[in-house]
């Protein structure tokens, strides 16, 4: 799968992940699920997966599927709480789920932020995080991220783009250019609003590209975007959503079209 520098990091990241969201929210009976979709995904060269305290089981459920995997992932996951205890505990937590390291720690919808910055330092100092981060799904939100990233102590952002989010254009990713930040796109697919999207003769100058794999190429063609992660329950989604990173970037001529096939949702 193609990878790209994420931000000013130092980490090569293959460019489609795996997001966790209600998909892995699984009870012990359902888990098998979780495990084909990672199976499959890091088969055709996933690497980046995220999760948050938030999404219920997941953060276990996929701690299991990794399994023998795990030296491959790149784990990000969030820090969701005001409490500085409780976010020791989910710390905790994900050292147990994850083998002692989380390779992207950020803080969810910038709650606390300012208390969670200066001991999440401590712990990349210390080595058990990898890079601390920050999102929030609203733009709404968008300026106190701004505020975040001009601290000049994260290290990578996660916002919500698709032909029907387009606030962090303005100046969030501009913002993640100039500092070296990271980007993740979360809810490229519009939480699968955007799907199923429209009949495939409309997609043929888009050189063989399904619906999803449009909208992951066309997140993925803006280059101040490195990592796409596209949450499935679905192991053959999680095959057709890798293989969007083998399509070469849109040019402006695909963009386009990708924006006008998007439906009024
Ligand atoms: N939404 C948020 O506010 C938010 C906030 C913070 C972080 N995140 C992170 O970002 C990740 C991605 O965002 P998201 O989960 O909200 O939405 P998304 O990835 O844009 O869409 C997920 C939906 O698309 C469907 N889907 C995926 N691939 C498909 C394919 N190839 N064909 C048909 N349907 C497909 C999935 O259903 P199937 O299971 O049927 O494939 C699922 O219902 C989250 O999982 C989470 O890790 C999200």
């Amino acid at each position: 799968m193609r990878t790209v520098a994420f931000g000013a990091t130092g980490i090569e990241l293959p460019v489609v992940g795996l997001g966790t969201w209600q998909v892995f929210d699984l009870p012990p009976a359902g888990e098998e699920v979780a495990a084909r979709v990672v199976e499959v995904a890091f088969a055709e060269g996933v690497r980046a997966v995220d999760s948050s305290p938030m999404y219920g089981r997941a953060e276990a459920v996929l701690g299991r599927a990794l399994g023998t995997r795990r030296a491959d992932a790149f784990v990000a996951t969030k820090i969701w709480t005001s409490s500085p205890d409780e976010a020791r505990r989910q710390l905790d937590g994900q050292l147990g789920f994850y083998g002692g390291r989380v390779e992207l720690e950020q803080i969810h919808n910038l709650v606390a932020w300012r208390e969670h910055l200066p001991w999440l330092e401590e712990e990349r100092v210390a080595g058990r995080i990898g890079l601390v981060g920050a999102t929030h799904y609203s733009p709404s939100a968008f300026g106190e991220l701004e505020e975040v990233m001009r601290t000049g102590r994260i290290d990578a952002i996660q916002v919500p783009l698709n032909p029907h989010e387009r606030e962090c254009e303005r100046r969030i990713l501009p913002l993640a250019e100039e500092l070296g930040l990271g980007v993740v796109v979360m809810r490229p697919l519009g939480e699968g609003s955007l799907l199923p999207g429209p009949d495939a003769r409309l997609l043929e100058p888009l050189g063989g590209l399904t619906w999803p794999q449009a909208l992951l190429a066309w997140a993925l063609s803006d280059g101040r975007v490195h990592v796409v992660i596209p949450a499935t329950s679905n192991p053959a989604h999680a095959r057709e959503n890798a293989a969007a990173a083998d399509h070469a970037p849109l040019d402006e001529d695909e963009r386009r079209l990708v924006e006008r096939l998007v439906l009024p949702s």
